[in-house]
């Protein structure tokens, strides 16, 4: 009892795993951000020159762009942003509080320019033609800023979530050590860049929709502009990707190379090269733009660019969920002595991984012949499951598949106890945490699953004998 640690209650997603569902939404946020922040830039810049140049058909062509952000990014965007944030407070309390106590007033910080992009697209599209065009423009490079302000403070915060890049912010814990980590600049900057991709490409969509309502003129230079800034996004996205991949730390550069599969980079580096093509088509004849080419390319950007991207920034993470000193599994891994954070693996080796979590049934604790796989269920979905379906054969590296063959328990417990130990345990993998007993249930467990063709239920019931003895029957 002396030894409990502020473990949560689980959130086990069978099959696909929580990390999935967090993808999903992740994914669909990232879309609208990327194409309202880049579209913010755009436009301002799009109005600037209707100014300039005495241009009013222009400004039809921003009030059309501006109300399709209003009614599908900002609705999507501002669904998806707090659910990123709720999916994986539930998948991982322990990551995000780590966050939080770094960063809540980065956070706080972001929520302010938030609130004022939000504001100001509503300004804008409501007081467009309304109040003099100086005022307006004004507002939307004020808008611009605001928006851009948003991810150059999300993505101090994505990056620590990697790394926190120096050494450094382990003794002192200063937050402008852990905001300015090694892979903050390249990380903003690429993404900087793609986001007018991706605000390019349905802004060519939204010209054609247009084209009977605007001159010849107009609608050439709005698909110029449009182009030009797209293939300037490819082509300066990826010198950025390049740097990017140089600071990336050496695990993250271990497992890209090793366990994200080769198709990956086959289909985003497809997709860049089509999307640039795509783009060099327009700008030479904006005969090219089509609606039933640019909107394809535009959800290919999501299906075939931002997705691969998310499940590899995630996967090069590991073993970690931030600043590598929580694991994906919520142990604490490593001391931050600047927070007075101590590890808690020597802990759990000596009192038990069972015995320290708060939420596991009293009569699973101590391990007995009648309870011992059910307890191995438990530190299966406990230690096991942010990365691994661990109790179906289909999924996320399910169990069945990674132990195929292995029905015995003591061949199981042979290949774990040298295998994923502090020595040896593969970079994208956090060693085993608990006593050797608890790694034979675990064992066990899994040679039960695999003699049982690699499907369970996933519920977790304590044994009738193990629950009378802590009754005291
Ligand atoms: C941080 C994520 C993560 C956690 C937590 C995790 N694994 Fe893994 N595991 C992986 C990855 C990634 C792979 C291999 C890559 C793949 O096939 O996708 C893997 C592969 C394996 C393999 C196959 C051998 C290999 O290295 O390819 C076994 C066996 C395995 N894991 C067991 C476990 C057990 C048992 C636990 C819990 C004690 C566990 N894993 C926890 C990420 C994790």
């Amino acid at each position: 009892m002396e030894h409990l640690i502020g473990f949560y209650p689980m959130w086990y997603v069978p099959s696909v795993g929580s990390a999935t569902v967090i993808a999903i939404i992740a994914t669909i946020h990232v879309l609208a951000s990327h194409t309202s922040v880049g579209a913010s830039i755009l436009l301002a810049y799009l109005a600037t020159k209707a100014h300039r140049e005495n241009q009013p058909q222009i400004y039809d062509y921003i009030k059309k762009y501006l109300l399709a952000l209003l009614v599908f990014s900002y609705v999507s965007g501002s669904i998806t942003g707090p659910g990123i944030w709720f999916s994986a407070t539930v998948a991982n309390p322990r990551g995000i509080s780590a966050l939080i106590h770094n960063f809540v007033w980065v956070w706080a910080a972001e929520w302010i320019w938030f609130v004022a992009e939000v504001t100001l697209v509503y300004i804008l599209y409501y007081t467009l033609g309304r109040i003099d065009q100086k005022s307006w423009l004004r507002l939307a490079w004020t808008f611009a800023i605001g928006s851009w302000a948003t991810m150059y403070i999300i993505v101090g915060i994505l990056s620590f979530m990697l790394s926190p890049g120096h050494e450094k912010w382990f003794t002192t814990g200063n937050i402008l050590d852990a905001f300015y980590n090694k892979n903050y600049f390249p990380h903003l900057f690429m993404r900087s860049a793609y986001m007018f991709a991706i605000a390019g490409t349905i802004g060519l969509v939204i010209a054609s929709l247009m084209k009977k309502d605007i001159s010849e003129k107009v609608y050439k230079d709005i698909v110029k502009t449009m182009s030009y800034w797209g293939i300037g996004g490819v082509i300066l996205g990826s010198v950025f990707f390049g740097w990017y991949f140089s600071t990336l730390p050496e695990r993250s550069i271990a497992m890209l190379t090793s366990i994200v599969p080769t198709w990956y980079y086959a289909l985003i580096f497809a997709l860049l090269l089509l999307v640039l093509a795509h783009f060099v088509l327009t700008a030479i004849s904006p005969r090219f733009v089509k609606v039933h080419t640019a909107y394809p390319v535009y959800l290919l950007i999501f299906f075939l660019g931002i997705y691969p991207e998310e499940k590899i920034r995630e996967t090069i993470r590991k073993p970690y969920i931030a600043g590598e000193f929580v694991w994906v599994n919520q142990v604490i891994a490593k001391d931050v002595p600047a927070k007075g954070i101590k590890s808690e693996v020597p802990t759990i080796q000596q009192a038990g991984f069972l015995a320290v979590n708060p939420f596991v049934p009293e009569g699973l604790k101590r391990i007995t012949p009648e309870n011992e796989i059910m307890a191995g269920k438990a530190i299966a979905i406990l230690q096991c499951s942010g990365c691994h379906n661990v109790t179906g054969n289909s999924g996320l590296r399910p169990f069945a598949k990674k132990f195929e063959g292995m029905t015995d328990k003591n061949a199981v417990y042979n290949f774990l106890a040298n295998y994923l130990t502090p020595e040896n345990h593969p970079p994208y993998m956090p060693y085993f945490v608990g006593k050797d007993e608890e790694l034979r249930a675990l064992s066990a467990y899994v040679a039960d699953l695999v003699s049982k063709g690699g499907r369970v239920s996933a519920r977790i019931e304590v044994p009738a004998q193990n629950q009378a003895r802590i009754d005291g029957r």
